[in-house]
């Protein structure tokens, strides 16, 4: 691994172990700022315009529920831990922190219980988040955070409220700066009305932080494309537009798998006749290349205020420990020192590899 890879790993560990003690903890702390300090990638648009989708292809895995209507009711963070090459892939979940699961079926099958568990069968939404992570060689390091869809009007067996609910809930994430937004609109519908791009450009003004992603290229009408979009004329932001073909529900109800998913879609941008010129910009794995860029290049930037922040939570977590001596409740005390233990890591890595060896922080 480069020292960059072990850095953004280090900060994927530290926000998950942050995440641990918020349950014991709760509310605004060191660790909550801490939280907020590395940056997260945020999935928001219209309900079914393909969110879990792009996240699925994203990963290369099949995991998350996915269909029409309200799917997504609870927000997913969703970290991605890169391991050695050689390790099995498997996944685990904050609330059931002691079982490892290889079968991606079964995490499907978990977040749809666990998301049962607290809004029963119903189609209410809960702003309480699913923590999942998955521990792969075939991933990049990143926080993705799966989102339920923004709507215009409630449905049967939903309270009036929940369009302003979705809305609050999703903007409670995007607003935070450090947030990167992958704002996903459907390509057969216009631009124009597309609920991701409105709530992007309010979060987000300058689209420094926003990736326009276009669903659905594949469901245009025949004679039409989506060019004036994918080109930037429609709507500029300062990073690309990525088009995507993801999988149709009828390659869901085949279980299409991923693999053959990735090369329908390469295969539908190098010979489509109004894409083929931007084939090499397209698609899913283009797409995740082009977050884990700009995450890696978010982070450098940011190393002198996470190194400081990082120094800091270094001496609160020192005194308190201090103070815990033996820890009352056992796993938050064990929780502080492994932060503390991430936190000296990334401060040591930090030193020796990208500051040339000089003093890091004002400590
Ligand atoms: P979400 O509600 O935004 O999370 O959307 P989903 O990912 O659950 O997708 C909603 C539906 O749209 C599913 O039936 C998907 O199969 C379908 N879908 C998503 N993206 C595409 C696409 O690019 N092309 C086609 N044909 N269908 C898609
Ligand atoms: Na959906
Ligand atoms: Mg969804």
């Amino acid at each position: 691994m480069t020292t960059m890879e072990s850095l953004i790993g280090l900060v994927n560990r530290i926000q998950r172990a942050c995440t641990v003690l918020g349950d014991y903890g709760g509310g605004e702390n060191t660790f909550s700022s801490l939280w907020e300090a590395l940056p997260s990638v945020a999935v928001v648009g219209g309900q079914s315009s393909g969110k879990s989708s792009v996240l699925e292809s994203i990963v290369g895995r099949d995991f998350l529920p996915r269909g029409s209507g309200i799917v997504t009711r609870r927000p997913l963070v969703l970290q991605l831990h890169k391991t050695e090459q050689s390790s099995h892939e498997y996944a685990e979940f904050l609330h059931l922190p002691r079982r490892r699961f290889t079968d991606f079926a079964m995490v499907r099958k978990e977040i749809e219980d666990e998301t049962e568990r607290v809004t029963g069968k119903t189609k209410q939404i809960s702003p309480v988040p699913i923590q999942l992570s998955i521990y792969s060689p075939n991933v990049v390091n990143l926080t993705l955070i799966d989102l339920p869809g923004l709507t215009k009007v409630a449905v049967e067996g939903q309270p009036e409220s929940i369009v302003q609910d979705i809305e609050t809930m999703v903007r409670s994430y995007v607003e935070k700066p450090n947030c990167i937004i992958l704002a996903i609109s459907p390509a057969n519908q216009d631009i124009a009305t597309s609920d991701a791009i409105k709530l992007a450009r309010e979060v987000d003004p300058t689209g420094e932080r926003t990736f326009g992603v276009l669903t659905k290229l594949d469901l245009m009408d025949k004679g039409t494309n989506a060019l004036d979009v994918l080109e930037g004329r429609s709507y500029k932001l300062q990073h690309p537009w990525v088009g995507v073909v993801n999988r149709s529900q009828a390659d869901i109800n085949r279980s299409v798998d991923m693999i053959v998913a990735r090369r329908k879609e390469s295969e539908y941008f190098a010979t489509s006749p109004d894409y083929g010129h931007l084939a090499s910009k397209m698609g899913s794995v283009y797409l995740a290349k082009l977050l884990s860029q700009h995450l890696e290049s978010v982070i450098r930037a940011r190393i002198p205020s996470i190194t400081s922040l990082i120094n800091k939570s270094i001496d609160e977590l020192e005194s308190e420990m201090n103070l815990l001596g033996r820890p009352i409740a056992l796993d938050a005390g064990a929780q502080l020192y492994t932060i503390l233990e991430l936190c000296r890591a990334f401060d040591r890595i930090f030193k020796e590899h990208l500051d040339g060896g000089r003093p890091g922080g004002d400590r």
